[in-house]
């Protein structure tokens, strides 16, 4: 199963596209303010597959739901969008993400940057991009948090994530809940015989603007991250168990442009409740009618629904602690 972006001459053109697809404005849609009241309630919520019945759920229906959950049945996909409040641009936002900085950098387009053939032929946009990813310049923020609250609660059936800044495990967040769909920068081979590499080697190559190579027989070395047209993770199959059980799907911050990650929001049961979360309306996300859509930034999102749920305090002494222990000067 390898990665490919759903049609890049599309996203291409989506870039400099204003408004809102009209899919969004079919779906309930809540962006800034307070959360609008609902009346379908934690018991219409649950599994009665919405048989026959069209009501509409909000925001306060998911954390009544997510509040009744006494197993672990929440499913998260998560995007770039997670990350950018730690200071890590996304990919596709118009201005701001970092394929719209990649004009005067000696890439044909955007997407080469993470294309095996471009990246055997020229590694240097990739590390100097890599570079920037090094262990430790970034930190968890509040939406990392509350996915490791639903951890701690034992509410978390698996996390996929397509990020590559392990922010999701820096958060305390175990890698047996998480799938990093698209790899990370844990580990590295070398593409010529296929040697693990050391972190530690790759790093120091990457921070000294060298391109790493590899000990046994020099050819370059890449790190795990999964590049278009590569496979992905094994653990990627977990899907097949995870999705058709789970009860209720967080989609957080992803534009649903890479594929096979993408389908995965098709891949609950009919029944189930996705709340997708982001700045924007997404023309790939197939609308069904217990879709709860909040649309604005993530940050104020995750708030309110941690508001709805009751965890507030609970989140503020989750995050005052785990700040403390990564600012401690030994990490
Ligand atoms: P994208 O950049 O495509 O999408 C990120 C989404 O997050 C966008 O729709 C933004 O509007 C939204 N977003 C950003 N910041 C936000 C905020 N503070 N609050 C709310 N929404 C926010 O990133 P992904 O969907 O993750 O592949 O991209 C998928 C893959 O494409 C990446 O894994 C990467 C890239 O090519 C590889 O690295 C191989
Ligand atoms: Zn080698």
């Amino acid at each position: 199963m390898a990665l490919w972006v759903r049609s890049a001459v599309r996203a291409l053109r989506l870039w400099g596209r204003g408004g809102e697809p009209t899919w969004a404005r079919r779906h309930r849609i809540v962006g800034g303010g307070t959360p609008t009241a609902c009346s379908a309630g934690v018991s219409s919520a649950f599994g009665n597959g919405g048989a026959g019945k069209e009501e509409k759920l909000c925001l306060r229906d998911i954390a009544e739901l997510i509040g009744a959950q006494a197993r672990q049945r929440v499913v998260v996909m998560a995007g770039a969008g997670i990350s950018t409040a730690s200071g890590i641009p996304d990919f596709r936002s118009p201005e701001s993400g970092f394929y719209s900085t990649l004009q005067h950098w000696d890439v044909p387009y955007p997407e080469a940057i993470f294309e095996l053939s471009f990246f055997l032929d020229n590694p240097r946009p990739f590390f100097t991009w890599a570079k920037n990813m090094f262990p430790g310049n970034f930190k968890p923020n509040v939406i990392h948090y509350f996915l490791r609250l639903l951890h701690d609660r034992g509410l978390l059936q698996r996390l996929y994530t397509q990020n590559i800044d392990g922010l999701e495990r820096a958060s305390g967040i175990p890698g047996s809940k998480l799938v990093e769909a698209h790899g990370s920068f844990a580990s590295a081979t070398c593409t010529a015989c296929g040697k693990p590499s050391p972190e530690q080697d790759f790093w120091a190559a990457v921070m000294a603007d060298r391109v790493p190579r590899c000990a046994a027989c020099a050819g370059l070395v890449k790190p795990d991250v999964v590049f278009f047209g590569e496979a992905l993770p094994e653990r990627f199959f977990l899907h097949l168990v995870d999705f058709p059980t789970a009860e209720l799907l967080l989609i957080l911050g992803t534009s649903l442009k890479v594929e096979p990650f993408a389908s995965l929001s098709e891949a609950v049961r009919s029944s189930v409740p996705r709340v997708f979360m982001n700045r924007k309306a997404v023309e790939s996300l197939r609308p069904r009618s217990r879709d709860v859509v909040q649309l604005g930034d993530l940050v104020d999102s995750v708030e309110r629904l941690v508001e709805l749920l009751g965890w507030t305090e609970e989140m503020r002494d989750l995050v005052q602690r785990e700040t403390s222990k990564l600012s401690r000067p030994d990490r």
